[in-house]
């Protein structure tokens, strides 16, 4: 799924759009479908609509979302069969004139809450078992850090795409391994397994190794590949559980031996200065490094007089 498709930004919805939306009522544990008429604008995300579904319609509609730009990853939903954001996705991507209705759904693979909010719990739980964080042997340097961990640009490009995702769980639907057999770590949890084993500054790869050695770790993966199709951030599990399997068997057979990058002084701050392009030299009279001096503290007392 491309990150932002600048055609989408000049595409026009149908007028009114019939919204499809699967309700789940857990005190009867009934579930049914609704339908909604929305008159639609230009721009207009699924989340827009949604909202102004539950506004104006339906005020017990229940759907979790936050920061309505395709960062928290709270606000997927399968919308026409697809798992989606609903803050990126734009009605006039999935509704067309000569079939103006979008269907919702809450997540596949997930338990529901209530209508489209899904229970990320055990998700979570997973992502924690591959241990998503860095381990160092040496804890107090760790915890009380003196130094930095060494990086080098062309270290972190082996795991920055990895790093993108913001645990929205689109893939997880999208697994069919995982619709069968849920003890299936998932692609979220073996990327994230696979970003940690790769980063130099980790030294847990052996522990994270072992987890992930199972049916239910890499081995499980039949390399259908949905989940990277429908990544919002382009994160490609698929390809980080090949590797990681990759990497699982050189570890094994005694061909995989990782460096880990040691720790070193802060930089310091580069003190010459970088000359302005022409475009951007100052006004007359304009003096940038007084301008770039830290400017004199105010007391309290002459800020509030
Ligand atoms: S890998 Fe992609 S789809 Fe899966 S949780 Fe992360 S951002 Fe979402
Ligand atoms: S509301 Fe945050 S990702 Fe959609």
């Amino acid at each position: 799924m491309a990150l932002f498709d600048p055609k989408v930004a000049t595409l026009a919805p149908p007028k009114r759009v019939r919204f499809v939306i699967r309700k789940y009522d857990p005190e009867s544990g009934r579930s049914w479908w609704q339908e909604h008429e929305v008159e639609t604008y230009r721009g207009m995300t699924v989340l827009d609509a949604l909202l102004k579904i539950k506004e104006e319609q339906d005020h017990s509609l229940t759907l979790r979302y936050s920061c309505r730009m395709a960062v928290c990853g709270s606000c997927g939903m399968t919308i026409n069969g697809t798992p989606r954001l609903a803050c990126q996705t734009q009605v006039a991507q999935v509704a067309r004139e000569d079939a103006p209705v979008v269907r919702v759904e809450p997540l596949y693979n997930f338990k529901v809450v209530k209508d489209l909010l899904t229970d990320f719990t055990e998700f979570f739980e997973k992502h924690r078992r591959v241990k998503p964080y860095l381990i160092r042997r040496d804890v107090d340097e760790q915890e009380n850090p003196t130094l930095e961990y060494k990086l080098l640009p062309e270290e972190y490009e082996q795991f920055y795409q990895y790093s993108l995702c913001i645990a929205c769980g689109l893939c997880v639907a999208a697994c069919p391994i995982f619709a069968s057999d849920t003890k299936f770590l998932g692609p979220q949890a073996l990327s994230q397994a696979y970003r940690f084993v790769v980063d130099p500054r980790d030294e847990g790869y052996v522990e994270r190794l072992e987890i992930v050695d199972s049916i239910d770790g890499v081995f499980g993966c039949h390399f259908a590949a949905s989940c990277s199709a429908v990544c919002p951030k382009e994160v490609d599990p698929a390809g980080a559980i090949q590797r990681l399997r990759s990497l699982l068997l050189k570890y094994r057979l005694g061909l995989y031996k990782k460096r880990i990058n040691g720790v070193v002084p802060p930089m310091e701050a580069k003190k010459e200065r970088v000359p302005l392009p022409p475009e951007a030299q100052p006004l007359d009279g304009v003096d940038v490094e007084k301008l770039e001096e830290t400017p004199p503290e105010i007391p309290v007392e002459k800020l509030v007089a």
